[in-house]
């Protein structure tokens, strides 16, 4: 668990309160769209004319061997957010039939490989960034209302869900780099240039109702795709993520009500570099999955720390099943004893199991149903046999 802990404060930083409340079943916010390039583009160059594909084996390999046009053997951490948020992997907006896309309530992806920041950032036929915010404006005005009723229905819809832009990269790969448009643009005035130009479509989002961004930009490509890293490339790209922050700063501070988180894969992947045992990077990307649980089942034994409800059946005073107890678990008492959530039952979330039912709450015909693990536990008792405060049965 401690590496999945550290890939998310790597990665957001700050929306540690977010991803503390997962809940396998309910979102915890309605929609994720997705902005990008390759890092992110979940199948929308399937549908171009373009070389830049990754609908061919072995992409995916890691995604029950499917290749659904992610340039990755796994998901991509647009995904791993989405599951993290209990929310369905957004689909590629050209994988979805015009008529169906208003059925799409949960977010959309209109990221697209070798595209970029820049409109004349590209390879073949792919979705600049103007293009997909144009896509996205068509999600909010013809899409969106035919599934709400009102208008403020799609704003309030609008201003929950989240923004997700992970893009820049060919900006320098198949641009500042490969051609001789913005040679005479320091790597510093590059970097402002971008920022401006992303600004700007932030702020479109925000005019059509985004309010809640998380915001990556370009990697160290000069470590990519070779294993050895060409420090000077790396040296041009930085200014990019270095400058990235107070950018957003600025945004947040302009637009009203607006969030931005920046997440940094530059200086995140400098860490992995120097130290990849400590980021578990073989296992983490492949293991995180809300519907499939970590581990079959849970076993709670122990004291009212973690009972789920046993002494609600026994003849005992240390019942936790009235009010203010679960004042924090939808005001219902359910005879753990404490406001929310125990301990057991956080663990079992981040585990993607359900709550373990308390022993003495399921009915002895319906135990056996239950194998995702029980509950043993009851307040008031002790590893001895005679610490206990009054006589059960
Ligand atoms: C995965 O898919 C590829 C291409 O479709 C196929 O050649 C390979 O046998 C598959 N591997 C497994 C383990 O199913
Ligand atoms: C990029 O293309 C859009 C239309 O798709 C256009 O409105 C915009 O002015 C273009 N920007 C540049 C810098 O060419
Ligand atoms: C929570 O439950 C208690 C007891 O059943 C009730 O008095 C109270 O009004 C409820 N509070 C809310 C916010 O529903
Ligand atoms: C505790 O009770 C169990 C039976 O419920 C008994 O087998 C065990 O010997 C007892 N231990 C002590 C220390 O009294």
């Amino acid at each position: 668990m401690s590496s999945f802990k550290v890939f998310w404060v790597a990665f957001l930083m700050s929306y540690r309160v977010f991803f503390t409340r997962v809940d396998c079943k309910k979102s915890l916010v309605p929609a994720m769209y997705v902005f990008g390039d390759s890092s992110v583009d979940s199948g929308n160059n399937n549908n171009l004319n373009t070389m830049a594909k990754g609908n061919i084996y072995p992409y995916g390999i890691d995604f029950n061997n499917k290749s659904t046009g992610r340039f990755t053997n796994g998901k991509t951490f647009a995904d791993l957010i989405a599951v993290k948020l209990g929310l369905p992997l957004s689909p590629p907006y050209l994988g979805v039939s015009e008529y169906e896309r208003y059925k799409v309530v949960t977010g959309i992806n209109y990221a697209s490989g070798a595209c970029g920041i820049l409109n004349d950032t590209r390879v073949g036929d792919c979705l600049s960034l103007d293009m997909q915010v144009k896509y996205f404006t068509s999600t909010v005005t013809n899409d969106l209302p035919q599934h709400f009723q009102r208008k403020d229905e799609v704003q309030n819809h609008l201003s929950k869900s989240i923004y997700l832009l992970s893009i820049g990269s060919n900006d320098y790969a198949l641009n500042y780099f490969s051609s001789t448009t913005y040679q005479n643009k320091t790597p510093i005035e590059f970097a402002d240039f971008l920022l401006e130009k992303l600004g700007s479509k932030l702020k479109e989002l925000y005019d059509l109702g985004a309010r809640k961004y998380v915001v990556a930009v370009a990697g160290q490509l000069g470590c990519s795709p070779s294993k050895f890293c060409e420090e000077v490339k790396n040296e041009k790209i930085k200014p990019l993520s270095d400058k990235l922050p107070k950018k957003l700063q600025d945004l947040q501070a302009q637009l009203s009500g607006s969030s931005f988180i920046s997440s940094n894969p530059f200086n995140f992947f400098n860490e992995i570099k120097n130290a990849p045992e400590k980021y578990g990077y073989r296992v983490f990307f492949t293991r995180v999955d809300c519907k499939k649980s970590l581990v079959p089942a849970m076993y709670v034994f122990g004291d009212s720390s973690v009972d789920s409800g046993n002494n609600n059946n026994l003849n005992t005073m240390a019942k936790g099943n009235i009010y203010p107890y679960g004042i924090d678990f939808n005001n219902k008492s359910t005879g753990r004893f404490t406001n929310g959530k125990t301990f057991a039952d956080l663990i079992a979330v981040k585990l993607g199991l359900p709550l373990s039912p308390p022993y003495l709450g399921v009915s002895e015909y319906e135990r056996y149903k239950v194998v995702t693990g029980i509950n043993y536990a009851s307040g008031a008792c002790g590893i001895l046999n005679d610490t206990r405060v009054v006589r059960r049965n």
